[in-house]
Parts: structure tokens; C-alpha cells; sequence
């Protein structure tokens, strides 16, 4: 065992998988060996969640075999719908999800289930409930939780329907699905990890999924995405992008959608997204956000040297496509949920607890004294 001891277990290497490669040299990313540029341009968000669950692309019946599955378990249980809206608005939507899945965890005919089969019918079922979740947990959807109004849509139309309650364009219905599939996936990162560490104890799928959740609710993960439209709203009201980060940098603020751990030369799921960001804002004729976002990189790269990661270009995304701001955490989970679940089963398929040292730094060889002898 070394003494060395990694802090944030920086270029420390957890584990093997198969799953998803961060080539931190070449900056490229890959879902099982495919370039993550390929699968945004050219395949669906239910292609890519085959992938990383099945290992492989599926052919064409293939395919519609496995939509028709997710399809059929969209809905969530009236109980659980009821709940949510229970839920108090001013509750952190992540906080609210968490305890949804935690929910359908304990309904679940497979929960005790860790085998191979059992958790490819739940990764599915969770994954396909995800919009009925966000539906129920957005504060303005009051109508009930049945099937999408067209059955046949796609997961990303479903999703963007159920929560715009629209029929949505084809543009936009293409620019979510690629948010979603850039975001499935992303090697060793802390929700997965601590997904993984959960599962690697045999508990279950659903309860490895909810620590994921709560990992990535953090602004240092998943809740970079929300923290960012709320940096654009401030700037918007202030008139001056240089003023606001001037003040950032005075008061040694973290600017949020910029840096990676691993990524230091940028991240190519950016530069996607940057693209239909875009796009999207002048075919709504709302172009400020945009705009007001590449003068924030512009001085963040001069000044401090980071690029932007996927969180920053996907705030204003998930503006002009109509969504809440307090949703964009949730929908991350709505497309992480793919990742997840894949490495959840491949730690059950080939487990061993995960359990590291650390360097005790505490005082040693204490003399106990009794309570009353304290003072
Ligand atoms: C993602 C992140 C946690 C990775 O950071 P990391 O590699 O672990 O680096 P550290 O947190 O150790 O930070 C190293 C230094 O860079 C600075 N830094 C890192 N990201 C920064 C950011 N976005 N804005 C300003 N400073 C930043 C830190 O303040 C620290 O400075 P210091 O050495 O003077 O104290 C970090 O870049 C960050 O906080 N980004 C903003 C949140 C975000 O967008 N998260 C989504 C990630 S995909």
C-alpha cells in the first residue's frame, strides 16, 4: 500500500471499464469506442442508452423492440405522483427527485434483484419514468401522470412535451436529444463513482442510483448547469458582462460552467452544444444569451485560462427551449441516469467493494477520562 495520499483522488485510477473513454490527451470522448461527435449527429437518445447498456449498437428491430419496452414503462405510480406535488416549490427539485426514485425503489418487482437481467429491466424502467418524474416535479404541470399524449414519441420529444405541455419543433426536439446524449455519460465521475461504491456493497440499483443524485446535485457537478443561468440572469439585469466578472474575480468566485478535472484543454461536449445553442437562439430571434455567453468565455479564457464544460452552453440551451432553470439539474439525471445504470450493472457483474485507506491525521494515545471527571 502507498502512503501517498491523492487529494480528490486526483489521476487516481478506481477501476476498470468498458464503458465510456476520456482521452485526456487527444481531449476526444467515447461511448464504447464510438466518438461522441458521431453519436450526437447521427443517433438517438434510446441508441446511445443500447449502447451503454447492451455494449452495442442495436439494428433496426432491435431498436424497436427496446423503444416499444421503454414506452410501455413510462408511468410512474398515481401514489408517487400525488406525492410529488405535495412537495413544497421552494424544496431543491434535485432533493425532490431523490426521494422519487427512492420511492420507486421500494415498488419495484426487481429491487432485491442484482443480477445481470433484474438490473437491465430497471436501468430501463427508471430511465423511461425519468420526464413522468420531472413532469410531476416541475411546479406548473398539474395534469395527471399517464403515457405521453403520443405514445409513439421518441424519449426526448416525450420529455420536452410532457414538460413545455407543447408539441415541440423538430429543431429543439434535436437539440434536447443531443444534450441528453452528450450528458449520458462520463467515465469515473463523482455521481458515477459514488453510484459505483454503492452498488460495489450489493446494495441495489435504485439505491446506488439516489447517491449518484445527490452527488451530482452539487454545484461542482451537476448543479453547474442551473448556477450558470442564474450568472446570466444576474449579468442580464446588470447591463455588463466585464463588471460582473470583475467582481467575480475580486471576490475569488468560481465561475461556474468553466474548468474539468480531467478536461483542462477543454471539452469537446462544448463545443456541440455551443453549436445548437446557437442555433436555437437565432431561431428564436433571442440571441443575448448566446452572445452575453461568448464574451463570459472570451474573458474567462483570458484572463484565467479555462474553457468552458458542457454545463455552460447548455444553460441557455435549456432557456430557449422553454425550461425552468430549477429543472436543468433534474435533467441532467434525466440523461446521467444512462451512465449510471450501465456501470451499476458492471460493477454487480464483476464486483469487488470498494473500500480505499486514508491517512489518519487525528490526535493519538489520548487518556480516556470519565464523564464526570471531565471538565
Ligand atoms: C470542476 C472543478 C471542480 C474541477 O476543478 P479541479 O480540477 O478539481 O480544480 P480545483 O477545484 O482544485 O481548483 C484549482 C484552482 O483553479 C480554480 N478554479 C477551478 N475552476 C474554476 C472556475 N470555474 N472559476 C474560477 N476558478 C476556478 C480554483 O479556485 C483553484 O484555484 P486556487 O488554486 O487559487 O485555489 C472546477 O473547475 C470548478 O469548480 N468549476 C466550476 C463548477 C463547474 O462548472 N462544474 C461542472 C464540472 S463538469
Amino acid at each position: 500500500m502507498t502512503n501517498e495520499v491523492h487529494h480528490g483522488l486526483e489521476g487516481v485510477l478506481a477501476g476498470e471499464s468498458a464503458i465510456c473513454e476520456v482521452d485526456h490527451k487527444s481531449g476526444g470522448l467515447r461511448y464504447r469506442g464510438y466518438a461522441i461527435e458521431d453519436l450526437a449527429a447521427h443517433a438517438s437518445f434510446e441508441e446511445v442508452l443500447y449502447l451503454l447498456l447492451m455494449g452495442s449498437l442495436p439494428n433496426q428491430s432491435a431498436l424497436a423492440g427496446f423503444q416499444k419496452g421503454l414506452i410501455g414503462t413510462r408511468a410512474i405510480p398515481e401514489k408517487l405522483f400525488d406525492l410529488l406535488q405535495d412537495i413544497s416549490p421552494s424544496v431543491n427539485r434535485m432533493d425532490a427527485l431523490r426521494t422519487a426514485v427512492s420511492y420507486l425503489g421500494m415498488g419495484d418487482t426487481d429491487r432485491e434483484d442484482n443480477s445481470h437481467t433484474g438490473n437491465l429491466k430497471k436501468a430501463i424502467r427508471l430511465t423511461a419514468q425519468m420526464p413522468a418524474l420531472l413532469a410531476a416535479l416541475h411546479v406548473f404541470v398539474k395534469e395527471d401522470n399517464s403515457d405521453s399524449p403520443e405514445p409513439a414519441a421518441s424519449h426526448a420529444e416525450h420529455l420536452l412535451g410532457i414538460l413545455t405541455e407543447s408539441k415541440p419543433d423538430a429543431f429543439s426536439i434535436k437539440a434536447l436529444e443531443v444534450a441528453l446524449i452528450l450528458y449520458a455519460e462520463h467515465e469515473m465521475n463523482a455521481s458515477t463513482f459514488a453510484a459505483r461504491v454503492t452498488a460495489s456493497s450489493l446494495s441495489d440499483m435504485h439505491s446506488a442510483v439516489v447517491s449518484g443524485i445527490g452527488t451530482l446535485k452539487g454545484p461542482l457537478h451537476g448543479g453547474a448547469n442551473e448556477a450558470v443561468m442564474e450568472m446570466l440572469f444576474k449579468i442580464d439585469q446588470l447591463g455588463d458582462v466585464r463588471i460582473y466578472l470583475a467582481d467575480c474575480f475580486a471576490k475569488k468566485e468560481r465561475i461556474m460552467g468553466f474548468g474539468h478535472r480531467v478536461l483542462k484543454k477543454g471539452d469537446p461536449r462544448s463545443d456541440i452544444i455551443k453549436q445548437y445553442s446557437k442555433e436555437l437562439g437565432e431561431r428564436k430571434k433571442e440571441t443575448k444569451w448566446y452572445e452575453m455567453s461568448i464574451k463570459i468565455e472570451e474573458i474567462i479564457r483570458e484572463e484565467k485560462g479555462f474553457y468552458p464544460n458542457l454545463d455552460f452552453y447548455s444553460a441557455s440551451l435549456f432557456y430557449l427551449l422553454g425550461l425552468p432553470a430549477p429543472l436543468y439539474t433534474p435533467l441532467f439525471v434525466c440523461s446521467r441516469v444512462a451512465g449510471w445504470t450501465a456501470h451499476i450493472i458492471e460493477q454487480h457483474d464483476q464486483n469487488r467493494l470498494i473500500r480505499p485507506r486514508c491517512r489518519y491525521t487525528g490526535e493519538k494515545d489520548q487518556t480516556f477520562i470519565p464523564l464526570s471527571g471531565r471538565k
